[in-house]
């Protein structure tokens, strides 16, 4: 199996990669993090957000799995399916969606109370997407959520309705602004029973006999490294595991089977929410480039903060993932740029530091620089690794030295012919 995961905090581009390479695979599968993700990828020339379903999904060859540790709300889902559906004539799409019976669902009063905890002053302010994945994922390890197996029990009803009321007078009674449960109620049951109408099944063992018939399988990541609730920028980070490791575990496969572990990672940096950012610029600069990228979330539509190459997270990332082959995307929107800046170490109360996570705020890193050469060449133009401008490539020379790993993939605009296989 191979995986494929963002090494920033997120919105590296993943979902386009995904796509391109998706037509090598017989199976691609989600295993982190919910429909908080936002996946990118342009179906014939229309630009579509995936948030559950993996990125393979315009490939009728390919199964798309949601797998254990992704958690799923129906109505998104189904709202994703039924958008999806609009725009492709495959008649096999649903049957082309299977998800883990032991996968946990997304309760509508979920959302409420990532609002409440995003507005009481109590508690601190990450700046979610406010999509129910925190809450969602404490009452998995509090033990009181319900999964998607639990949709085909004849309990199920009653059970969801016990426990939308207890919630939703709990959040009523903290004063949280909530619409009428009758209609949490009633979308929450029709997603439920739309995902009936797909594959609910043990998507584990499905990953492991495709395994053994030497079928292709691409573990697909959301958010990403820095964002990882164990190893990123704690606490403004996601509450799932993002990193490689999580992909074992959220599809039940072994770590033995791991072939090629693919790293995203962009030319520079964005973030969206609060938290360490060491090498954010703000003010025009930032203005300029945010624009020029785009850099507005693909699923809240925030701008997103943005600031240059951090190669001391860039390595740590790499470390952390055991990335194998690096994919770099956006250079094209350094283009016209006399110098660029990276970030090279870090110092930290006096200490010089080329490796490092950074989490702790009386720790804030001061970044040493280093400015590469500009290009200006438009890159979308060009498709062959010899039209690839001298400054572009020693700038990817400079980070395979530093990262110890090739460049696989070089992305040059959002379209997906839009890349150049660079041979490493
Ligand atoms: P949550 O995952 O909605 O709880 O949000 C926690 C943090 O992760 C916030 O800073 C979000 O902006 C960030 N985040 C969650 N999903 C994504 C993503 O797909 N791309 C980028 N940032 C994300």
């Amino acid at each position: 199996m191979d995986i494929l995961i963002g090494l920033q905090w997120g919105d590296e581009g993943k979902g386009k990669i995904i796509d391109l390479i998706s037509r090598d695979y017989d199976i691609i599968a989600r295993f982190n993090g919910g429909a908080n993700a936002g996946h990118s990828i342009y179906h014939k020339d229309k630009r579509i957000t995936l948030k559950l379903l993996p990125s393979g999904i315009f490939y009728p060859h390919i199964k798309n799995i949601i797998g254990t540790a992704v958690v799923i709300d129906p109505v998104a889902l189904k709202a994703e399916i039924q958008q999806v559906q609009t725009i492709t004539s495959d008649s096999d799409l649903i049957d082309r969606i299977l998800v883990s019976q032991k996968a946990h669902l997304v309760l509508p009063t979920y959302k409420y109370w990532d609002m409440y905890y995003e507005d009481s002053p109590q508690y601190r302010t990450i700046g979610t997407t406010k999509n129910g994945i925190a809450p969602t994922y404490s009452n998995k390890i509090l033990r009181q959520n319900i999964r998607v197996g639990d949709i085909l029990s004849k309990d199920f009803e009653t059970d969801v309705f016990h426990i939308l009321n207890q919630q939703y007078a709990e959040l009523e009674a903290l004063g949280q602004d909530m619409p009428e449960i009758q209609e949490l109620y009633t979308n929450f049951l029709e997603g439920c029973y739309f995902l009936k109408k797909l594959q609910i099944t043990d998507t584990e063992i499905i990953i492991n006999e495709a395994l053994r018939e030497n079928k292709k399988v691409l573990a697909e990541g959301a958010q990403a490294t820095l964002l990882d609730i164990d190893h990123g920028t704690y606490p403004y980070v996601t509450s799932s595991n993002t990193i490689a490791s999580a992909a074992c575990v959220g599809l039940g496969v072994s770590p033995k089977l791991i072939d090629k572990i693919y790293g995203v990672t962009k030319a520079y940096c964005t973030r969206v929410g609060n938290g360490i950012f060491p090498t954010e610029i703000t003010g025009s600069l930032a203005d300029e480039l945010r624009e020029k990228g785009g850099e507005f979330g693909s699923n809240t539509k925030r701008p997103r903060r943005v600031g240059w190459l951090d190669l001391p997270a860039l390595k740590y990332a790499v470390m952390i993932n055991g990335v194998t082959d690096l994919v770099l995307t956006k250079a094209d929107i350094l283009n016209g740029m006399n110098e660029v800046p990276i970030c090279t170490a870090y110092e930290i109360n006096g200490e010089t530091k080329t490796l490092a996570a950074v989490t702790f705020v009386d720790n804030a890193p001061r970044p040493i620089w280093k400015f590469l050469a500009g290009w200006d060449t438009p890159l979308n133009k060009i498709n062959q690794t010899t039209q690839v401008p001298k400054e572009l490539k020693l700038f990817i020379s400079f980070l395979e030295e530093e990262l110890n790993i090739p460049v696989k993939y070089l992305s040059t605009g959002p379209q997906r012919e839009e890349l150049i296989i660079l041979g490493n």
